[in-house]
């Protein structure tokens, strides 16, 4: 089993000081029925909205929040619309890692100065709550980001977006975005390594140790970047030869190229979390029995029980900083593509790559099971 190491990121030079998160949008086929699934399954409150009904003519937009977390849905109404082109393309999925930053203009500027393309250049949006600096560029795929700058602003999300007075669901306990993670072509991910050092000035967070356990078991490469604070973190996987094939490679299939994996979301709470989503509805990822059979002497004391642990399929790991928890969800639309991750960190750094053999064998199993594999 690999023990995982995880390095202290270097301090991200300071061209691009990074906030935190501000949205991740998906466009979706039907924005008004997937809204739902968000809200009902994944305990989401909806905050805000736009479309015909607020004076939007080409699209929709549902606005839900959970904790510090923001998605946002959109579809469009007609054919002739890109958004509809995109998701003729790549189904339900994410299109925009909205990144919060003091300065969208200046945020932008070095972006573009350092080689990114541009997707929108900076313009400002204004309502009687004040107003929104935005910016875009583009990423992997058909992935970009979106500089959102925020300061003067009082609105529930941005000019144009009705908020929504309704009663708000409890949640699940989900609490902020852990990391992003993007499947890229093979032999492509070291280009995106690259583009997000030079780009945002993030650097390598070095979490394997044992490459080839991982790469066997997973089939894929993964790298992490990091900004200097390490709120953002974005791995980035691209197909490595496995035993079988690789995960990665369904999703460049199925996807249409290279998208967002998985969104991981925090919990402080995972056995609650997870029995929650469970009862709503949501399915994760089966881990085998036996997986639990030598979990205790590889991770050690933890302050959960792992007869919970057993019997929901949450999955531990430990490294030098402490221990984390972990659960996967099965894809979240017909598409073998988008899923999302739980995880609990109790001081753990890295991203549970002492699990690759355990899961990669469980996502196998969902693999063969669609004749994929
Ligand atoms: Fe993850």
């Amino acid at each position: 089993m690999a023990h995982p190491q995880t390095e202290v990121p270097g301090q991200a030079a300071d061209f691009m000081p990074l906030e935190g998160w501000d949205h991740v949008e998906l466009f979706v086929g039907n924005a008004k029925q997937a809204a739902y699934w968000y809200e009902h399954a994944l305990g989401f409150s909806r905050a805000a909205y736009a479309g015909p009904e607020t004076g939007v003519r080409d699209r929709a937009s549902y606005v839900l929040d959970q904790g510090e977390i923001r998605f946002v849905l959109t579809t469009a109404l007609r054919e002739a619309h890109e958004i509809s082109h995109h998701v003729a393309r790549h189904g339900d999925s994410v299109k925009d890692i909205a990144l919060r930053v003091p300065d969208a203009t200046e945020a932008y500027r070095q972006a573009v100065q350092r080689g990114a393309r541009s997707v929108a250049e900076p313009h400002w949006v204004e309502d009687e709550h004040g107003g929104v600096g935005l910016a875009s560029i583009a990423t992997y795929g058909d992935v970009v980001h979106t500089f959102v700058e925020r300061h003067e602003y009082v609105g529930v999300y941005l000019p144009g977006y009705e908020p929504i007075d309704a009663p708000r669901d409890p949640g699940v306990g989900l609490l902020a975005v852990d990391h992003c993670v993007g499947n890229v072509e093979l032999g492509r991910m070291n280009h995106w390594v690259a583009f997000y050092e030079q780009v945002f000035g993030m650097t390598e967070m070095l979490h394997f140790t044992d490459e080839e356990i991982s790469t066997e078991y997973s089939a894929l490469m993964s790298k992490v970047l990091s900004d200097g604070q390490g709120k953002i973190k974005f791995p980035i996987n691209e197909p490595a030869e496995g035993k079988r094939k690789s995960q990665i490679e369904e999703y460049l299939d199925f996807h249409g190229g290279p998208g967002v994996q998985h969104v991981a979301m925090t919990t402080d709470s995972i056995v609650r979390t997870v029995e929650e989503l469970t009862a709503r509805g949501v399915r994760f990822l089966n881990t085998p029995g036996a997986y639990y059979d030598d979990v205790a002497d590889r991770v050690g004391a933890i302050e959960e029980d792992y007869a919970d642990l057993a019997r929901l399929g949450i999955l531990a790991d430990r490294d030098d900083d402490g221990y984390l928890l972990q659960i996967f969800t099965k894809t979240a639309q017909d598409r073998p593509t988008l899923f999302f991750e739980v995880i609990e960190r109790h001081g753990a750094r890295g991203f549970g790559d002492g699990n690759f053999k355990a899961l990669f064998e469980a996502i196998e199993r969902e693999q063969a099971a669609r004749g994929n594999l």
